[in-house]
């Protein structure tokens, strides 16, 4: 897309003798908009002051920026070109403010020997020559400017102004890793001007930008960049950039963008970034009047391609802002809403999205747990994946469908699923989740049992030992694939009712008036977790009471099978954790009278942590001497 300048107020500035007013009014003329020549608008006591060949202070330029401003609004439908020095930074935030996204800079850059010459050949000019060191002296180099070197002629730099000008983006992606490529095509795809960008590093990464852009025919029009500045300046303000980077580095990046951005530009955390971190780069970004959203993305690389599911928070204005990228490049639902939506305030979007991993750490475990049982019934793999197709009809997921896949894949005659080694590994967001877990106070039971078994599963070693001195005495009854679906079932609706209750709780605690619904209704398509039970949970979740109590009937219905599987499956001393806790968790949540008394008489009697009575309803603590 190209920016329309006729709406733009284009600000020439530079030193003194660089130009402006020549090349302001060639533009001006070029784009049949108006021209201001800055100088003209000088109070008389600024010109007699120059004159006298005394610098002018900020105090005598600040009614001038100020008149320079009210004109450059009254010229914001029409647009309009003023040739300026705005020498300072603060002169150009004067000039600016409250209308950056209408402003564009142009910086005529030349040497001090250039334009000393230059200006010694010009006529009766109130600015004479020696007043140019004061101007150098003077001039803040700006970061956000389209730079033209006064070197060519006049026309030929008109003509590169309005290329750069034209060729302004409107949106900006930071990393060219998997995610990033793929959020960078989906975005050329949907019709974005785009810049892009990935670091140079001698010897690692070189021309990446470059070359990725060369590869996809969508985004030809995207412009590539590894020099930061030039991506900077390659877009339009207020930016709006998007960090495909690891969790890990955004604080070095951001650092290094907020020394080149300008105020209110944009930036997108759409990492898997911890959300407290998410909330203090919030304020640090604020602090250097830049805006800062923390997005979380899922999908993997194919959602981020074809349309994630995106979670951004933070603050509310920003993200409208950005939300016509997002939400054009996101999934779209059964009725065609985008699977992106503001979560709420400060980190909650990334706290969303790793409890959305949980979610999904406790999904695969579930599987992996039921290719366990049909193994241990001597199932094959094709056989499995013939059981769990059919599970699809009713209970389809994107998990259950990939493992299908997973489980038919060959490699030669032999099953790929049997060559891979049993060590599952984590890139965090599932340890993150079971600490906020914990932190939250929700017994959210499964996700630290999912963690746990792929902690376990790392132990390759300590197992094998062990396998050899408690051999497994396999007895027990055959397990129906009925049950076992069942129990599938059981299980799922306790992983989403932990998860959400954990977002309920958390969103609470902290204010953020999360949406529940809302939430599922992102998840229906574009994420990891997308499910057919994710678009039951829509409706459910648009209510407050219990999710538990609304999918009674079903718990009810599957609960003998889920015991079974569990009875069956401990007899066969197999390792399912997230079966045997879907059961366990359902029998303690709908225990009336715990065992937890004994644990205050135990905690009263070692400690006198003290303890309330049944029979004083007044809350009263009460400790013994035992
Ligand atoms: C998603 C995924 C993704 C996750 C990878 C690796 O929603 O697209 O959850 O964000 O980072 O799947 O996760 P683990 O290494 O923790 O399994």
């Amino acid at each position: 897309m190209k920016t329309d300048l006729a709406k733009k107020v284009i600000f020439v500035m530079g030193v003194s003798g660089s130009g402006k007013t020549s090349i302001g009014q060639l533009l001006a003329n070029d784009l049949s908009i108006p021209f201001i020549d800055a100088d003209d608008h000088h109070p008389p006591s600024n010109i007699e002051k120059m004159s006298r060949g005394i610098p002018l202070e900020d105090s005598d330029r600040a009614p001038w920026l100020d008149i320079l401003h009210g004109i450059a609004v009254k010229h914001l439908n029409t647009g309009c070109v003023i040739a300026c020095s705005a020498l300072k930074e603060i002169y150009r935030r004067r000039l600016s403010q409250s209308i950056e996204s209408s402003i564009l800079w142009v910086y005529l850059k030349g040497s001090y020997e250039l334009i000393f010459e230059r200006m010694n050949s010009r006529e009766g000019h109130f600015m004479g020559a020696k007043m140019l060191k004061s101007q150098f002296d003077t001039l803040e180099e700006p970061q956000n400017a389209i730079d033209i070197n006064i070197t060519n002629r006049p026309k030929v730099i008109v003509q590169q102004i309005k290329a750069q000008l034209k060729m302004k983006t409107e949106f900006g992606v930071f990393g060219l890793g998997v995610m990033g490529k793929s959020l960078s095509r989906n975005l050329a795809r949907n019709g974005f001007k785009i810049s892009l960008f990935n670091r140079h590093v001698d010897g690692k990464e070189e021309n990446i930008a470059v070359s990725f852009q060369q590869e996809y025919p969508e985004l030809e029009d995207a412009l590539p960049f590894d020099d930061l500045k030039a991506f900077i300046q390659s877009m339009e303000r207020p930016r709006k950039i998007i960090l495909m980077v690891y969790a890990g580095s955004v604080d070095a990046v951001l650092k290094s963008l907020s020394e080149v951005l300008a105020e209110g530009d944009i930036i997108i955390d759409g990492g898997n970034s911890h959300f407290s971190e998410t909330n203090r780069r919030m304020a640090w970004m604020k602090e250097q009047g830049l805006v800062f959203i923390g997005a979380g993305i899922s999908g993997g690389e194919e959602g981020a391609l074809k349309g994630p599911s995106i979670m951004p928070s933070g603050d509310k204005e920003a993200y409208l802002k950005v939300q016509k990228y997002l939400e054009t490049i996101a999934a779209k639902n059964s009725d065609g809403n985008p699977c992106c939506a503001y979560i709420g305030k400060q980190g909650s979007g990334h706290f969303v999205k790793m409890i959305h991993n949980g979610i999904e750490y406790v999904e695969m475990q579930l599987l992996a747990e039921c290719y366990a049982i049909l193994k241990s019934q001597g199932q094959t793999n094709d056989q499995i994946a013939a059981i769990f197709e059919e599970w699809m009809k009713d209970l389809g997921s994107y998990l259950l469908g990939i493992t299908v896949d997973i489980l038919r894949k060959k490699e030669g005659n032999d099953y790929l699923l049997d060559k891979i080694l049993d060590k599952a590994g984590n890139k965090g967001t599932g340890k993150w989740a079971t600490v906020s877990v914990a932190n939250s106070g929700e017994p959210a039971t499964m996700i630290p049992a999912a963690l746990f078994a792929r902690y376990l599963s790392f132990f390759k070693e300590k197992r094998i030992t062990a396998a050899k001195v408690f051999s497994t005495t396999s007895i027990g009854d055959e397990i129906s694939i009925f049950q076992l679906k069942e129990a599938y079932q059981f299980s799922r609706i306790i992983n989403h009712y932990q998860g959400f209750s954990v977002i309920e709780r958390v969103s609470n605690h902290n204010d953020w008036n999360v949406n529940l619904s809302e939430t599922a209704r992102i998840w229906t398509e574009g994420c990891i977790i997308k499910s057919d039970f994710m678009k039951e949970l829509v409706e459910h979740l648009k209510t407050k009471d219990s999710l538990l109590i609304k999918l009674s009937q079903t718990l009810l219905k599957t609960h003998a099978s889920a015991q079974n599987v569990a009875i069956e499956g401990i007899k066969r001393e197999l390792h399912i954790p997230c079966l045997l806790e879907a059961v366990n968790f359902f029998h303690g949540i709908k225990t009336a009278k715990s065992t937890a008394n004994v644990i205050q008489a135990q905690r009263d009697y070692f400690g006198a942590h003290t303890y309330k009575r049944i029979d004083d309803p007044s809350e009263k603590s009460y400790h013994t001497e035992w």
